[in-house]
């Protein structure tokens, strides 16, 4: 019995992860959720974006899932503060293509590592007397872990290439750091009879976006600081299908949390038409991470179904069916196997 932090968060956020959890009980697997607030609507009404206790039972259940959560002009950012207080330093994206998802490409398979602790997200903001600074704080420590982290997901994925996405023409001093910590840790793995077969390259991220777009294929694992691979992982999302098609991993030494890409989607939210499936492939995600790949696998097949069917797809994708009639065909076919 795996006990799982449940944080469905705002606007369309608890429409997915109810989806999600719809989808969760059809698998054979006995789960105790416990479900937490944060975001938007938990700051009007505890006074905070993300309360303590929230982060205490994140901290001490075997894996959390979050949906999505309006950001507090002012107010810290609940999900930066949650991936802080859990020691999750590595953000893992992939960027899939699916059959029967429309979208620009429909044969890749890379995946994003973003460092996920620091860089312009380390929340060292100032007034000054002109304007306001940002502090971008790059670590030695930081740019090596998750460099490794990028070796070690390569092999497990069977990719054969890992590339540093930086800008350390420019900023020289910052990712300068991160290019040496990733030129170390690439020399220390391809020593490695395991990894030695692996090929390491190098591109600034503004070439990086370009190839994306132009050449996406040339991509198997890129590894990249905290808001590059924040943007990157949108830019990815959207040859793919959209936000909608998205998941990822929050992964720290001994905990994870997984999430969509995507934020609250207030246009969408109460509509019905939120697409489910990023959620639902980051809930398996959340399987491969407590070692049930057997169930993962099933999970994401059943999705691929109903992907491939065009039956029951939300609006997003061309369909007509809302964010519970697609969780539904997912189901069914579980119930089925
Ligand atoms: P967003 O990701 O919420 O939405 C961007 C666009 O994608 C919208 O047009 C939306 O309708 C669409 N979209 C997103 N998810 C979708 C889904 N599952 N199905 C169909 N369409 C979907 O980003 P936006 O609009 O920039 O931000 C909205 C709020 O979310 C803001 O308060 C932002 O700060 C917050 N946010 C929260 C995140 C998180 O909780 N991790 C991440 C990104 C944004
Ligand atoms: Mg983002």
């Amino acid at each position: 019995m795996y006990t799982i932090t449940v944080i469905p968060g705002d606007g369309i956020g608890p429409e997915v992860m109810g989806a999600a959890m719809y989808v969760l009980e059809a698998l054979n697997i006995e789960f105790k959720f416990q479900e937490a607030r944060a975001g938007n609507d938990c700051y009007h009404e505890t006074g905070t974006t993300i309360p303590d206790e929230t982060i205490e039972m994140a901290k001490n259940s075997d894996a959390t899932l979050f949906g999505a959560v309006t950001t507090v002009p002012g107010q810290k950012s609940a999900i930066i503060t949650l991936r802080k207080a859990m020691g999750l330093y590595a953000n893992l994206r992939p960027v899939k293509s699916y059959p029967g998802v429309n979208s620009i490409y429909s044969d890749l398979d890379f995946l994003i590592v973003r460092e996920n602790s620091e860089g312009l997200y380390s929340g060292v903001e100032q007034e000054t007397e002109e304007g306001a600074t940002a502090l971008r704080v790059i670590t030695r420590k930081a740019s090596e872990r998750i460099s490794e982290i990028a070796f070690k997901q390569a092999l497990k994925l069977g990719k054969t290439r890992v590339t540093a996405v930086h800008k350390a023409n420019v900023l020289k001093k910052t990712d300068g750091v991160f290019r040496q910590a990733f030129w170390e840790i690439a020399r220390k793995y391809t020593e490695m009879d395991e990894y030695s077969h692996m090929e390491v390259d190098e591109l600034y991220v503004d070439a990086a976006a370009m190839f994306m777009v132009q050449d996406p294929h040339r991509f198997q694992v890129l590894v990249t600081t905290n808001l590059f691979g924040d943007i990157l992982s949108d830019e990815g999302a959207g040859l793919v299908g959209g936000l909608g098609m998205v998941p990822s991993s929050n992964i720290g030494d001994n905990n994870g949390l997984f999430e969509p890409v995507h934020g609250s989607a207030p246009d969408i939210a109460g509509s019905g038409a939120a697409n489910p499936a990023a959620m639902i492939l980051s809930t398996s995600l959340m399987l491969q991470f407590l070692e049930e790949h057997q169930e993962a696998f099933k999970l994401e097949q059943a999705l691929l179904k109903v992907l491939k069917q065009r039956k029951y797809l939300t609006v997003d994708l061309g369909g007509t069916s809302t964010t519970m009639e697609m969780a539904h065909a997912v189901r069914e076919i579980l119930e089925e196997c």
